[in-house]
């Protein structure tokens, strides 16, 4: 009886088998209709059961597939382009925690390797204790934002100590003193963050349109005994323009020789640090300036590394980074971090050394040419598109040379389009391309007021932006260019007035509020 039990049992055992074979053939063969994917949707909790991998990764593809093509996105200065072997060392950085300095210490020897690398590129002078220390003052961030803060905080530090000793006290008699930078009405957002989240009062300049940058005679205006320094842009997001650094340090020198200040210039060259140096006929914007105290960059952008890389270099440790250093010994040796996060991969530092070594001087210059010849090709396709004889374009950005690889225009007003520029995103995106328009004017830092850019542009006046980076090829801008003509076609066909108010031109007119009065 038992025997004939367990051979039943066998049997049922093995039928069972064959079910789930036949179950598991059935899933793969109707994937999509199987139960574990048919009903798949994220309702934000975590599930109760554990899903396939399989079934998740179709998950993420299925949200990837709903995004822009990143090849196709004008809009964004990160690079989205990677070789295979980029690829494998970015997995291989995925497990190597950057923070564990004295765990991955050749990891972290390539981080100052990079950190060396840069300084040089921006011909920082040698720091006395650079024997001691093999590494310039400088540090891998996330990004230029994370570089941003840790420049200012480290200016911010700086002018306290100077403050407090000009006063005659301790630094911590002067804690509630409230330090300010000057910089432009074209900052990134990431300076948004320093003004608010370490509590320094912007000192904002608002350029005009036809400039889009620092004016040098006029910043003395707003410099003072409380100003930390003078952020210079090297490549402003909107229309890539540099300020004039040069012609700042020059000011900044003057102020500082007559009324004993020490203001030091931070360099923001999110974009412009890996374009600049390649640039013929530029006038020196890095440590060649004595001014210059700290110069930061995003290598995720024309350092063609990954998203999630960022640099910054100061001119000395001495009353500037050490200001921002911690040193642990936890980790079972003595390791300096400058960074605001300790723990991240070291993806970014691998791709950043591998770029700089694959490309070389050579390399990174060639790229650049490439890419501001593409940018040209751009400028002059708008430029000589026309309705009833009038430019279709007022081209805003800074020409051919001396800028990024950037093409920044609006409509041209003189020709009465009932739509804008963020209307024209929008009908392009037809065609797969994102590049984006939009307003010009921003929310004051600190009064949260809605106010213009320029000092001569409505805020509600619109433009729009093409970021020229390494994967985007002469035949893929032609048919850029075949889009954007395509557009017009539908465009000039309709009728937005309804959509943006009938009365919005003359209200803006009426309403038109000028910078001056607001920073
Ligand atoms: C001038 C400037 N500064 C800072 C940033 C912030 O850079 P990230 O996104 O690398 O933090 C940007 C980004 O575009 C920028 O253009």
């Amino acid at each position: 009886m038992d025997d004939e039990l367990k051979r039943l049992k066998t049997q049922v055992d093995s039928l069972q088998q064959k079910l789930d074979k036949a179950e598991q053939q059935l899933q793969e063969n109707y994937y999509f209709s199987s139960a574990a994917v048919k009903n798949l949707l994220d309702v934000g909790k975590i599930p109760e059961h554990g899903m396939a991998g399989k079934t998740v990764k179709t998950l993420i593809e299925n949200n990837h597939s709903l995004d822009f093509d990143n090849q196709l996105n004008t809009s964004s200065y990160v690079n989205v382009t990677f070789e295979e072997a980029e690829e494998e060392v970015a997995l291989m950085g995925l497990r190597v925690n950057l923070a564990d300095q004295t765990v991955y210490p050749r990891s972290y020897r390539m981080h100052d390797s990079v950190v060396n690398m840069i300084a040089r590129l921006w011909h920082c002078p040698t720091p006395s204790d650079f024997e001691e220390k093999g590494v310039f003052a400088g540090a891998g961030t996330v990004g230029s934002t994370e570089a941003c803060l840790l420049a200012g905080l480290a200016l911010k530090f700086r002018w306290r100590s100077w403050y407090a000793k000009k006063k005659g006290v301790a630094p911590d008699a002067v804690l509630g003193e409230r330090p300010n930078i000057v910089i432009s009405s074209c900052f990134q957002a990431a300076w948004e963050k320093l003004f608010k989240y370490m509590d320094i009062e912007p000192r904002i300049f608002c350029p005009q349109s036809d400039s889009f940058k620092l004016a040098p005679e006029k910043i003395s205006e707003l410099i003072d005994d409380h100003t930390m320094g003078v952020v210079c842009i090297m490549g402003n997001h909107y229309g890539g323009h540099y300020d004039p650094v040069q012609e700042v340090d020059r000011v900044v020198e003057t102020i500082n020789q007559e009324k004993g200040y020490q203001i030091g210039i931070h360099v923001d060259a999110a974009s412009g640090g890996f374009i600049a140096p390649f640039q013929e006929n530029l006038p020196a914007w890095d440590f060649r300036l004595a001014n210059v105290l700290s110069i930061s960059t995003s290598g995720h952008k024309y350092g063609e590394s990954c998203c999630g890389t960022g640099w910054v270099v100061w001119r000395q440790r001495e009353d500037l980074s050490e200001h921002v250093a911690i040193s642990v010994t936890y980790l079972g040796g003595n390791a300096d971090s400058y960074t605001l996060n300790f723990s991240r991969p070291a993806s970014g530092v691998y791709i950043q050394y591998y770029n700089l070594l694959r490309h070389g001087i050579r390399g990174y210059r060639q790229c650049c040419d490439n890419m501001m010849q593409n940018a040209e090709f751009i400028r002059e396709s708008l430029r000589s598109m026309t309705h009833q004889g009038k430019s279709r374009f007022v081209i805003l950005d800074d020409g051919a040379d001396c800028c990024l690889p950037v093409v920044t225009a609006m409509l041209n007003p003189d020709c009465g389009f009932t739509y804008n520029d963020i209307d024209l995103q929008h009908v392009l995106s037809q065609h797969h391309w994102y590049v984006s328009g939009y307003k010009m004017g921003f929310n004051h830092p600190i009064t949260e007021e809605y106010i213009p850019i320029f000092s001569d542009q409505d805020a509600e006046q619109t433009m729009f932006r093409i970021v020229v980076k390494n994967n985007l090829t002469r035949d893929m801008a032609s048919h850029l260019i075949e889009s954007f003509e395509e557009t017009f076609t539908l465009l000039d066909a309709l009728d937005f007035s309804e959509l943006h108010g009938v009365d919005s031109l003359a209200l803006r007119h009426k309403d038109q509020r000028r910078i001056s009065n607001h920073c």
